[in-house]
């Protein structure tokens, strides 16, 4: 080569500066293909998530969510079998499908307090829920007809469960609701050997919109609404990453924290974090002056315990910042709590430290919309990412082309709708008869 480029030296030249120009295109739009791609549906696999594709021609119908979640959660049901987590009760009396009405029973209290008692079939199955033949009531004098017996794990006590005297009919389903890792308690709940449990573990038996969930947009936005949205986000937004925290035991988390704030300038509210610690370090200060085009480092200097959370200083914030630090208290398998969904419905990017699967996240986040930590080698990697985005539009959008066929819901009154229906879906589609061995060790999974 060498020899050659002696000899006719402009041409050769010319020639490498063009190979080399092509090597750096492919290295660049392989190695981030995110931001060569513009367009919603561009690699990303459908099959694997739980909502419908923008494209599919039910995607309104819940059934669809209900329909793919059976399909990806068998595997995970199965092994929940195989661990003896649940049980498979083998019964002479066959299960025959009827188009019967379900009536279902809030046994226990729910946080204390009745919960669905005075609300309307309506509100509390929702207007979306393809079954119309699910009742609810709180009678308990009603017990013994009912299909289904809801108990809350945080109010079901001894004294709250039905007596020994109680026949337990076995078509009638006694279903345990609990949302939290941690199961402290003091005597064995195993004994009631619930059929079915509500929360957030993917194989439960209702796990849809646990602590959030994406929903499609009866109406995409149109390009344009959707262009000037994207510009006038990517132009407002600090270039900052924001974060309330109040729970200080989780080690894990602030370690991680205090990594990533040495390489990029991150806002901190709440109590477990030192005022000095919570505004952008030095040095991030000047990586995001070298790094970025725009002068946005965020100068007003807030005591970490001015922002309380559901304040309006809160608010106010989650609307200012780009990035969302959605770091879990402790990570168990499909325990991805409001955090993550409030950062995606506040038109931030979150990034995702809890379950130690990525595909946790993946089959029921938007497409393409978070950030999983561990895809990085380290906090310096991370934040160099984070640059990356708030130096390209392309980039920031691919994290946000969602935006145009997806909503997201994350409190209670949006999604207890949609858990109830699930149940409500699977008392209409029962197959087989089960119940809970070992409740405690289903809801600590890969904690
Ligand atoms: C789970 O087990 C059932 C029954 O044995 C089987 O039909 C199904 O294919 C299994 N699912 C997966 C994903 O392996
Ligand atoms: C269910 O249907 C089968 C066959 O039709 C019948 O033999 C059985 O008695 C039915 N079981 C109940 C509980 O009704
Ligand atoms: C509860 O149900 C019982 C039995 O049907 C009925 O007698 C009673 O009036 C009901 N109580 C209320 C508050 O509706
Ligand atoms: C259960 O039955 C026993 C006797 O069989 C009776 O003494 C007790 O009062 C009953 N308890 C309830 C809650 O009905
Ligand atoms: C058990 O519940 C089923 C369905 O509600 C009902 O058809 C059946 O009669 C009940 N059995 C008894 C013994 O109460
Ligand atoms: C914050 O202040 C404390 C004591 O005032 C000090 O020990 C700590 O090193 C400071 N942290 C940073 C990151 O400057
Ligand atoms: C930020 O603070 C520095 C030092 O206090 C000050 O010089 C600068 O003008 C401030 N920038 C903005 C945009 O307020
Ligand atoms: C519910 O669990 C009980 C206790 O194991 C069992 O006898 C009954 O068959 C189960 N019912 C259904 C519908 O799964």
């Amino acid at each position: 080569m060498d020899k050659l480029c002696k000899r006719r030296y402009k041409k050769c030249y010319y020639i490498l500066f063009i190979m080399m120009l092509s090597v750096i295109e492919i290295l660049f739009f392989t190695s981030s293909s995110p931001s060569s791609s513009s367009n919603i549906n561009d690699e990303f696999d459908y099959s694997a998530v739980i909502y419908p594709s923008p494209f599919d021609i039910n995607r309104a119908n819940l059934l669809v969510y209900f329909n793919k979640k059976d399909f990806l959660a068998s595997n995970e049901d199965n092994i929940s079998l195989s661990k003896y987590h649940k049980i498979l009760d083998d019964d002479i009396r066959n299960i025959n499908k009827t188009n019967e009405n379900f009536l279902f029973i809030e046994y226990t209290n729910i946080f204390g307090y009745k919960k669905f008692c005075t609300k309307t079939q309506r509100e509390i199955f929702g207007d979306k829920c393809p079954y119309k033949n699910c009742f609810y009531s709180c009678n308990r004098s009603l017990a013994s007809q009912a299909h289904l017996l809801l108990f809350h794990k945080y109010d079901t006590t001894p004294n709250t469960i039905p007596s020994q005297n109680f026949t337990r009919n076995s078509s009638q389903i006694w279903l345990l609701w609990h949302d939290e890792p941690n199961f402290i308690h003091g005597y064995d709940l195993n004994i009631y050997k619930f059929n079915w449990t509500m929360s957030y573990v993917f194989d439960a038996e209702a796990s849809i919109g646990a602590y959030g969930m994406t929903i499609i947009k009866e109406k995409p936005l149109s390009n344009e609404e959707f262009n000037n949205y994207i510009s006038q986000e990517f132009s407002s937004r600090y270039h900052q990453a924001l974060w309330f925290v109040t729970n200080c035991g989780a080690k894990r988390r602030l370690n991680y924290f205090r990594e990533l704030r040495q390489y990029f300038p991150i806002q901190v509210f709440g109590s477990c974090v030192r005022l000095n610690e919570s505004l952008p370090s030095l040095n991030a200060r000047q990586l995001a002056k070298q790094l970025i085009r725009s002068e946005y480092i965020y100068n007003k200097t807030f005591k970490s315990t001015d922002c309380n959370r559901w304040s309006s200083c809160e608010e106010e914030q989650v609307k200012l910042h780009m990035f969302y630090l959605a770091f879990e208290s402790q990570s168990c398998k499909d325990y991805i709590t409001e955090k993550f969904w409030r950062a995606l419905k506040y038109g931030l990017i979150p990034i995702a430290l809890g379950p130690l699967s990525k595909e946790h996240y993946r089959r029921i986040a938007p497409p393409n919309s978070f950030i999983y930590t561990n895809d990085f080698s380290n906090a310096k990697a991370l934040a160099q990412h984070m640059y990356d985005i708030i130096n390209n539009e392309k980039l920031f959008r691919f994290y946000h082309n969602w935006r145009q066929y997806y909503y997201t819901g994350y409190t209670a009154s949006e999604l207890e709708k949609y858990r109830l229906c699930e149940i409500c879906h699977r008392l209409n589609t029962m197959k087989r008869r089960q119940h809970y061995s070992d409740v405690k060790a289903f809801f600590t999974q890969q904690c």
